[in-house]
C-alpha cells in the first residue's frame, strides 16, 4: 500500500478521542491557566519582577550624574573605586561600563533607595552575589528601581552579561550597615574621617 506524507491517508482512518484523554487535555489546559494567572499574580504580589521606572538617557548625561552623586557622598574608596553613602530616601546611582561597576555603594539596612542602573557602552547584568537578584543593565536607559536592604553584610555586584573579554573582571560591591550600626553612626562621614581605609 502507498503512503505519502501529502496525501490524506483515505476513508476514516481516526478514532474519536478517550475519555481519559480529554480529561488530562483538560488538566493540562486548566493548568496552564494556572500559570497564565500567576504571571500578573507574581507581579503585583510577590515582588518577583518589580516594575521600576524607565527614562532614556544619554550615556555621557548618566556619567555626569554619577560623577555628581559621588562628589556628593564620597566617604572613601576602594582600589581606586570610591564608596559612595547616600542618605536614606535619596537617588543612588549606579554604573556599568567595561569592566567596572562605580562606585561602590553604602546603604542601610532598612532604608530605602531609589537605585538607578545604566550602562555607558554595552549591556551589562546586575546580579547581586550571593542573592538571587539579577537585572539588566541597558545603555541609553536609566532603570529605577525601589529597594530596601534586608539584610546587611558584604554584596558582590556580578557582572551577568557577556560584555567582552573583561566581562569575568566586572565585580561590584554594595555594603550594608546593619541596622544598629546606622543608627549609632552619622548619616554622612568625610573623605578624611574615613580615611579612604576600606
Ligand atoms: Cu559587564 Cu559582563
Amino acid at each position: 500500500m502507498y503512503h505519502s506524507g501529502i496525501e490524506s491517508p483515505r476513508g476514516v482512518w481516526w478514532k474519536p478521542i478517550h475519555g481519559s484523554e480529554k480529561i488530562w487535555v483538560g488538566i493540562a489546559f486548566a493548568w496552564c491557566m494556572v500559570l497564565f494567572a500567576m504571571m500578573p499574580l507574581w507581579h503585583l504580589r510577590g515582588g518577583q519582577n518589580p516594575s521600576g521606572i524607565r527614562y532614556r538617557v544619554e550615556p555621557e548625561a548618566y556619567r555626569a550624574r554619577v560623577a555628581e552623586f559621588v562628589k556628593q557622598y564620597q566617604v572613601g574608596s576602594d582600589r581606586g573605586i570610591p564608596i559612595v553613602e547616600p542618605p536614606p530616601g535619596s537617588d543612588v546611582y549606579l554604573q556599568a561600563s567595561m569592566w567596572s561597576w562605580m562606585p561602590v555603594l553604602r546603604l542601610r539596612e532598612g532604608a530605602r533607595y531609589t537605585l538607578h542602573l545604566s550602562s555607558l557602552d554595552v549591556n551589562h547584568g546586575f546580579s547581586l552575589f550571593p542573592l538571587n537578584v539579577n537585572f539588566q543593565v541597558v545603555p541609553g536607559y536609566d532603570y529605577g528601581l525601589v529597594v530596601t536592604p534586608t539584610a546587611s553584610g558584604e554584596f558582590e555586584i556580578m557582572c551577568n552579561e557577556f560584555c567582552g573579554v573583561g566581562h569575568h573582571l566586572m565585580v561590584g560591591k554594595v555594603i550594608v550597615l546593619p541596622r544598629e550600626q546606622a543608627a549609632a553612626e552619622p548619616a554622612v562621614r568625610t573623605a578624611a574621617a574615613e580615611g579612604g581605609a576600606r
